[in-house]
């Protein structure tokens, strides 16, 4: 039995309600646990006390949200460089003159749409990234929303016994499954070989210093050190755990919405709800650091 279905109850931790005050921006909550819409900045120009707090607000909130920005495509890539180098995906397209700037795209002809599944953003990495920030700029007349879970919550919830399992182990996260053919419709041909690597099954946050359950559907294929079968077993259970609705917000997008998440922390998982419609957006995508 979990700590989730057990009498005591989940347990869930609340961030303490006697912060600071933020000054230069606004925020609204979307949930307790996750996800915060930020008002009253413009990306494309945010102050030095604005950068501060949103840099606040993604440790406080994992994931945030701005609504109505207008963002040229260097503007967009220029933000995204406050926060660290830029990562190149190694598989999905780009626009032209612009590795940096992912191509986020479905409509009637797609035979799929980006990221359907829940997944930290190429975990498969060695250095997997530490955050990526979307632009919607077209969005269908209803769906496409954006599911995001809470990994310090997903990993606080879990029983003491099986915090002492998960203790010291990693597992192999591998880009070939996800990546090997996917990209086909955009034109773009298979790579000899896609990134794989082994990632600790919990990392420890470099900002917040938090612990945070680090295996998503999307890239962790094994456990390392333990049978198949019991790999197996424990990912699928760790799958299910970390989806519970509890460690989630969802955000409906608008037109010239951005979402910035935290790779680090935060799994999210796009919903393809909405063909024939399209969606259409690029995603600046912010190198990180090994995970420990
Ligand atoms: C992704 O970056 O995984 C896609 C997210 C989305 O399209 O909402």
């Amino acid at each position: 039995m979990n700590a989730l279905a057990n009498n005591q109850g989940p347990r869930i931790k609340h961030a303490a309600g006697d912060a600071a005050p933020y000054e230069t921006v606004t925020i609204d909550k979307l949930t307790p646990l996750i996800g915060a819409e930020v008002g009253g900045v413009d990306l494309a120009a945010p102050s030095n006390r604005q950068m501060d707090e949103i840099h606040r607000a993604l440790a406080e909130n994992l994931v945030i949200f701005f609504r109505d920005q207008e963002l040229t495509q260097q503007q967009h890539l220029d933000f995204g460089r406050k926060f660290g180098e830029l990562h190149v995906h190694p598989a999905a397209p780009s626009e032209p003159i612009h590795p940096a700037l992912m191509i986020i795209k479905a409509d009637k002809d797609s035979p799929r749409a980006n990221g359907e599944g829940w997944h930290s953003d190429v975990s498969c990495d060695e250095e997997p990234p530490m955050g990526s920030i979307l632009y919607i700029k077209e969005c269908p007349p209803a769906g496409g929303d954006t599911l995001f879970a809470n990994m310090y919550a997903a990993y606080d919830a879990l029983s003491d016994r099986m915090k002492a399992y998960l203790e010291g182990l990693t597992a192999v996260h591998d880009g070939e499954q996800n990546y090997r053919g996917t990209y086909a419709n955009f034109g773009i041909a298979d790579k000899p070989s896609y990134p794989r690597a082994e990632h600790p099954v919990v990392r420890t946050h470099p900002v917040t210093g938090k612990k945070a359950l680090y295996v998503n559907k999307g890239f962790t294929r094994r456990i390392l050190g333990v049978p198949r079968d019991e790999s197996d077993g424990i990912l699928a259970y760790l799958f299910e755990h970390m989806a519970n609705p509890l460690f989630q917000c969802r955000f409906r997008w608008r037109r010239n919405s951005v979402a910035f998440w935290d790779n680090r922390c935060a799994q999210h998982r796009a919903m393809w709800d909405y063909w024939p419609h399209s969606r259409y957006g690029n995603r600046v995508t912010i190198k990180g650091a090994r995970p420990v």
